[in-house]
């Protein structure tokens, strides 16, 4: 016998004792019963919502899943990955760092805790294409400089936040001048399919004047991914941005991983002083994804198959981004949501419009006349617009909405010819100025316009 035996005994026991006494169970593992569309059912295993788990047959790769709900002893999970090949009575293990159970001569080790999902966070991301797993996708290399953060919700108390006081210089002319955006502000650019999102996004992205954009490609399809970043980023706007990527084909679980996980970038730059551009393509895709989470886990649908989950989600995403703490850093925001036509019915559109202090609407006809970038003055607005820029700034845009949407008004009138030159003088002075109005408007998507610029343009126009 070793002479310490007994003392390594005593030790052993002591470990075991206290974790009994805590409650402490010394393995987890739960058993798949049963896989239902896209859940997968556990039992035998108690773990909270959120935690991550890995679950496979001993000898095949494991697939990740997070825990989404529970009834009773049974806990839903959502994979994060490929099901295939899975089968019933597979194990289920909190994918927390293993602890090993205590043994004898061993030194005493934490207890095993609910495994929550890091992901990488750092400098080293800058420049770099990852998906919403934090693995690189644009073939450069494993990421550096780099470090494995946990994902939890930090929320900063409303009391503590600046308040949105100073503009944002976008670089899109009728942005600057019409729709002012302030530093923190959250936005919402609300279009269908093909009126120019992709294209609006990305010349913010190269030329806004913030020190990193984080764009988050959410749901959209895998082709545009690529596209995105070589067409419209280019090798410009790349340099400072950090690119998410989780398109369609990805799982419901990564592709609001995928969000979280580009808010996340956003707040780690920001939490460093700086001022961040956060690009998200699209939010009605994060909702949806919610929406195939929810229906599959047993949620009742309410409004339009969407079930309450998805709305309670929104601000909650939303919410992360905005100004930091007593001046250090910011992200300012622009969220796409999906619309088509006149839809006003869309909830999520609707959901967006309420927790967004801005939204810009792209339209369809102006897209279609070739009028780019494709922005419906009149239905847009920027809520912060008056405390970001001066007096004489706010008059003129005024004045320029004013009468570009008393000639929409008139405008079937004027091209029939039924209206007199002379009854209307505002509608005359309208008419005038339409052309350079139209031409103030549009905008080359390789060409920036600065916010001086964008100003003295508005008063060209205005005093032509
Ligand atoms: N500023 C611009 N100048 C010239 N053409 C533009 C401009 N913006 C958009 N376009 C044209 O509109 C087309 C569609 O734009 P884009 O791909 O950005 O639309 P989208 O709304 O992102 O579409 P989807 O819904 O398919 O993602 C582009 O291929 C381009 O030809
Ligand atoms: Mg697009």
């Amino acid at each position: 016998m070793r002479p310490d035996a007994p003392l390594a005994w005593a030790a052993l026991l002591g470990e075991a004792r206290t974790r009994v006494d805590a409650g402490v169970p010394l393995e987890v593992r739960g058993t798949l019963t049963r896989l239902t569309g896209l859940v997968l059912e556990a039992v035998g295993i108690r773990v909270p919502v959120g935690s991550q788990c890995w679950i496979g047959a001993p000898g095949d790769k494991p697939v990740l899943a997070e825990v989404v709900g529970f009834a009773g002893d049974r806990a839903f999970l959502m994979p994060a990955g490929d099901i295939q090949g899975l089968s019933s009575g597979a194990s289920v293990v909190p994918a927390a760092p293993y602890v090993p159970p205590p043994a004898l001569g061993a030194a005493p080790r934490p207890a095993p805790g609910p495994g929550v999902l890091r992901l990488p966070l750092g400098d080293g991301l800058l420049g770099r294409v990852v998906d919403a797993q934090g693995f690189a996708l644009d073939h450069a290399g494993a990421l550096l400089g780099v470090a494995a953060q946990p994902m939890g919700r930090r929320q900063i108390n409303a009391m503590d936040r600046d308040p949105v006081r100073e503009p944002l210089d976008t670089g899109v002319r009728a942005i600057n001048a019409l729709l002012t955006v302030g530093r923190g502000q959250r936005l919402g650019l609300f279009a269908g399919s093909g009126v120019g999102k992709s294209v609006l996004l990305g010349m913010m992205a190269r030329y806004t004047q913030a020190d990193v954009i984080v764009v988050g490609l959410i749901g959209e399809r895998g082709r545009e991914v690529k596209e995105f970043i070589e067409d419209i980023l280019g090798p410009e706007g790349r340099r400072r941005a950090v690119v998410v990527a989780a398109p369609a084909d990805a799982p419901p679980l990564l592709r609001m991983q995928g969000a979280a996980y580009a808010t996340a970038v956003a707040e780690h730059f920001r939490d460093k002083g700086r001022h961040v551009l956060l690009l998200m393509d699209s939010l009605t895709r994060y909702a949806m994804a919610q929406r195939e989470i929810a229906l599959a886990i047993g949620e009742p649908p309410a409004t339009k198959g969407y079930p309450p989950s998805c709305f309670a989600k929104l601000p909650q995403l939303v919410e992360r981004s905005g100004n930091g703490l007593n001046g250090v850093g910011s992200i300012t925001a622009f969220y796409t949501v999906l619309s088509e036509g006149d839809d006003q019915q869309d909830p999520i559109a609707d959901a967006a419009r309420a927790i967004l202090d801005g939204h810009i609407v792209l339209s369809r006809s102006l897209a279609e006349a070739g009028h780019f970038p494709a922005i419906d003055i009149e239905q847009s607005a920027s809520r912060v617009m008056h405390n970001v820029i001066p007096r004489t700034h706010m008059e003129r845009a005024r004045r320029f909405r004013a009468l570009y949407s008393r000639y929409q008004k008139s405008r079937d009138l004027v091209q029939v010819g039924a209206y007199m030159a002379g009854s209307d003088p505002e509608l005359d002075e309208a008419i005038r100025l339409l052309p350079a109005m139209e031409r103030f408007l549009q905008q080359d998507m390789f060409e920036s316009a600065s916010m001086a610029q964008s100003t003295s343009a508005l008063a060209a126009v205005l005093e032509s």
